[in-house]
């Protein structure tokens, strides 16, 4: 059987993505050539203790990004994505990115395991704030009590959030088959979500420009940028889905 196949036969096909899903938007990974933390040391950045000593640093680097993503659209990998849950092949899209362009692209269950660049919390109170553009102070401000906002993302250090990470479990076990798309599959506990499914009997299909620590796993290897492979699956799987119901 054939990946295509595989995808239209499943009852229960997810999707799990990494920052390689978005590198054909513009917006850079994390690890390899020309990723993010080659510039910027993550420690100065992505952790409470950074937030700590320099919030206006670290909102800076935040709303950078902000603008990156605002200006920047999902490419064809997200549509592709988009169009398997809207044919009802794919159940939910699990992802580690923060930039929302699996919604912006349509998928509609998506559970975010490291949060959003489009939500600010107060480290005060509490609250919890939707941004529809990039902030424009540095650092931002509750509007409600006056406390600084944070990012809404998780940092290196700090534990998942609780509602996705068992939603994520949830879904993994239950899957039959796990498309992995644009992840270097480092970066625990996000990393655990393919190999729980695969535990469970699913199926794997890792998308990927290179190998990655998955690819031991993995049942298949479709070499290629996610916006090439996945459209062209995408083709694959409907006409099969057409045979079937014919
Ligand atoms: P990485 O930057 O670690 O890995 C990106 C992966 O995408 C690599 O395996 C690349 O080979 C692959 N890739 C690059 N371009 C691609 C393309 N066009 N098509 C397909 N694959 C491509 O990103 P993540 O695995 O997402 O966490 O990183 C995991 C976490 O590390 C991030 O969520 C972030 C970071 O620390 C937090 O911020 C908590």
């Amino acid at each position: 059987m054939d990946v295509a196949d595989l995808v239209a036969a499943a009852r229960h096909c997810i999707v799990f993505t990494g920052a390689g899903i978005s590198a054909e938007s513009g917006v850079p990974t994390f690890r390899g050539a020309g990723g993010l933390w080659e510039r910027y040391r993550p420690e100065e950045l992505a952790t409470p203790e950074a937030f700590a000593r320099d919030p206006e640093l670290v909102w800076r680097w935040y709303r950078w990004r902000q603008e990156l993503v605002y200006r920047a659209g999902p490419n064809p990998g997200h549509r592709a994505v988009a169009e398997l849950e809207a044919i009802g092949v794919v159940k939910a899209v699990i992802t580690q990115n923060v930039d929302g362009l699996h919604q912006r692209a349509g998928s509609r269950n998506v559970v975010e395991l490291h949060g959003s660049l489009w939500r600010a919390r107060c480290v005060e109170c509490g609250a919890v704030y939707r941004l529809d553009k990039p902030v424009e102070e540095a650092p931002p401000r509750c509007p409600r009590c006056g406390g600084l906002l944070r990012p809404d993302v998780v940092w290196f250090g700090e534990p998942l959030p609780r509602d996705a990470w068992e939603r994520a479990v949830e879904l993994a076990s239950r899957s039959d088959v796990v498309l992995v798309v644009g992840t270097s599959g480092v970066v625990y506990p996000a990393a655990y979500i393919p190999r729980i499914a695969k535990d469970h009997g699913a199926v794997l299909v890792e998308v990927n420009v290179e190998e990655s620590a998955i690819t031991p796993i993995a049942d298949f290897f479709l070499r290629g940028r996610s916006g090439e492979v996945l459209p062209r699956l995408v083709e694959e799987v409907k006409k099969g889905l057409g045979t079937r119901r014919s």
